[in-house]
């Protein structure tokens, strides 16, 4: 009798091992190895596919000869996911939509149903979470109503297959690839190796049937997508649904993209018939804000993807009762708040060695671009100071560790933004050549360095 073979995965990050180890040498997790008996053939559908010389016919050519695929695109029905998307779902590609439970991912890939299905165009949504019951019941709330979407409650993968043969839908809907397997895979649903073989075996769909395949998959504790990091590699585009559970507002953010840019960011609120496109995000975040003036508030301007965004940034600053003064940062890096700190103490002189420092961005939004700088810096400043800056000012600008303001991308659309949402008057980094006057309804000031700053927007 043949010895069947086994081998470790790590179920972080998919390394393998022949032998058990308490920690993996590639993530550092512990005690994430799970024994899988190793598939020695490689999947059926790419070995066919080989066989067919679907994938060893090509040959190098010239780059001046390639002549470019059009890529067809089409609409999702929801603005705010086609822009994530760079224009809509191209076909034939392989999209995931990762994020929390309960986020809304099976929502709003049921809200599209809508819109993919026109043109006659059949799309077969699988899930292996849900009764199609269950999917009916909330696609009725949703008001979707289709001839041509089909619901398909499997979580065999052969199953899904024979059906995507039988019904050759022009778009498939895998609700989620944590909760469905493959009988040639012999470990449990959701394990690094059934994730793996299964998003191959729809790659290799996606490909050669020219079906557009989305993917939802959940996100661990840590936020990584479950499963190994080859997920991500393998999909041609990432988009991770993000927001606070306990408000309704929703974020779609796409984190890497083969056929547009990344980093587009689409905004959702979460209502009793579904999900809601918010087209002005700016509104929203700002319009929990108190008019009055409040020391330590600031608006800034950042800027995700092509569409800037107005958020409010809170400070708090006061004496500590700690030994060591508390920094506490939300939505800002932690490090990054440090500099800033430090940057005010040496070059304004501000003493914060005996205070505590919260700052907290409003809304939930992590902002990770230096241009936050100059808002955060105020922010801090104007709390220490008990002063405010006035409220129809938005401010914008990297701070250098000599305390000079250095230039920030997209100026002038932040500017506009800013401008459109009836704000006063805007502080910018100098160093950007802009023409001011030609912001007729804005009063734009630059500065060089932090001190210049501080007296714009406070007067002293
Ligand atoms: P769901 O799409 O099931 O989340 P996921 O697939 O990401 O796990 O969304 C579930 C949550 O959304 C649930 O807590 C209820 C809420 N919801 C609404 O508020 N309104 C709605 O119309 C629907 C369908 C869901
Ligand atoms: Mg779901």
């Amino acid at each position: 009798m043949s010895k069947v073979k086994t081998k470790w995965v790590c179920q972080n990050c998919g390394y393998e091992t022949p032998k058990y180890l308490g920690k993996c040498p590639e993530c550092n997790s512990w005690s994430s190895f799970v024994e899988e008996v190793a598939v020695i053939q490689t999947s059926s559908v790419r070995k066919d596919a080989v066989l067919k010389g679907v994938m060893n016919d090509t040959k190098p050519c010239l780059i001046n000869e390639i002549v470019i695929d059009n890529t067809i695109r089409f609409s999702t029905g929801i603005e705010e996911f086609d822009r994530v998307l760079g224009g809509g779902l191209v076909e034939g590609s392989i999209v995931l939509l990762a994020g929390d439970p309960g986020i809304g991912k099976s929502t709003i890939l049921l809200q599209t149903g809508k819109y993919i299905c026109k043109n006659d165009r059949k799309a077969l949504y699988v899930s292996a979470e849900e009764s199609a019951s269950q999917v009916k019941l909330r696609a009725k709330r949703l008001g979707v109503e289709s001839d041509t979407l089909y619901i398909y409650s499997q979580t065999n993968f052969e199953a899904i297959k024979n059906q995507i043969d039988e019904i050759k839908p022009q778009v498939l809907i895998i609700d989620s690839i944590q909760a469905i397997y493959s009988d040639t895979v012999t470990s449990s649903p959701g394990s690094v190796s059934q994730i793996r073989e299964c998003t191959n075996i729809l790659m290799d769909i996606a490909k050669n049937k020219n079906i557009t395949v989305v993917v939802i998959g959940h996100v661990t504790k840590e936020g990584n997508i479950a499963g190994p990091k080859v997920l991500e590699h393998m999909v041609d585009t990432v988009i991770y649904f993000e927001g606070d559970r306990y408000k309704s507002y929703r974020l779609l953010r796409c984190m890497k993209n083969r056929f547009g840019t990344t980093n587009e960011v689409g905004v959702f609120n979460m209502c009793d018939d579904g999900l809601h496109e918010i087209s002005n995000p700016s509104e929203l975040f700002l319009n929990e804000r108190t008019s009055s003036n409040t020391p330590g508030s600031v608006i800034i301007a950042t800027n995700e993807g092509t569409r800037p965004l107005l958020l409010e940034i809170q400070s708090l600053v006061g004496t500590t009762s700690y030994p060591a003064p508390r920094r506490v940062s939300n939505g800002i890096d932690y490090n990054r708040l440090l500099q800033i700190l430090a940057v005010l103490e040496k070059r304004i002189g501000l003493n914060l060695s005996k205070q505590d420092v919260y700052v907290n961005v409003i809304g939930g939004i992590d902002v990770d671009e230096p241009a936050a700088d100059l808002g955060v810096a105020l922010a801090v400043a104007t709390c220490a100071r008990d002063v405010c800056v006035s409220p129809d000012t938005v401010i914008v600008g990297e701070i250098g560790l000599s305390g000079e303001v250095r230039a920030i991308n997209n100026l002038e659309k932040r500017i506009k933004e800013a401008e459109k949402l009836g704000f006063k008057k805007m502080i910018v980094p100098a160093s950007n050549k802009i023409d001011v006057q030609s912001f007729k309804n804005i009063k734009v000031i630059q500065v060089a360095r932090l001190m210049d700053a501080i007296t714009a927007c406070v007067g002293k």
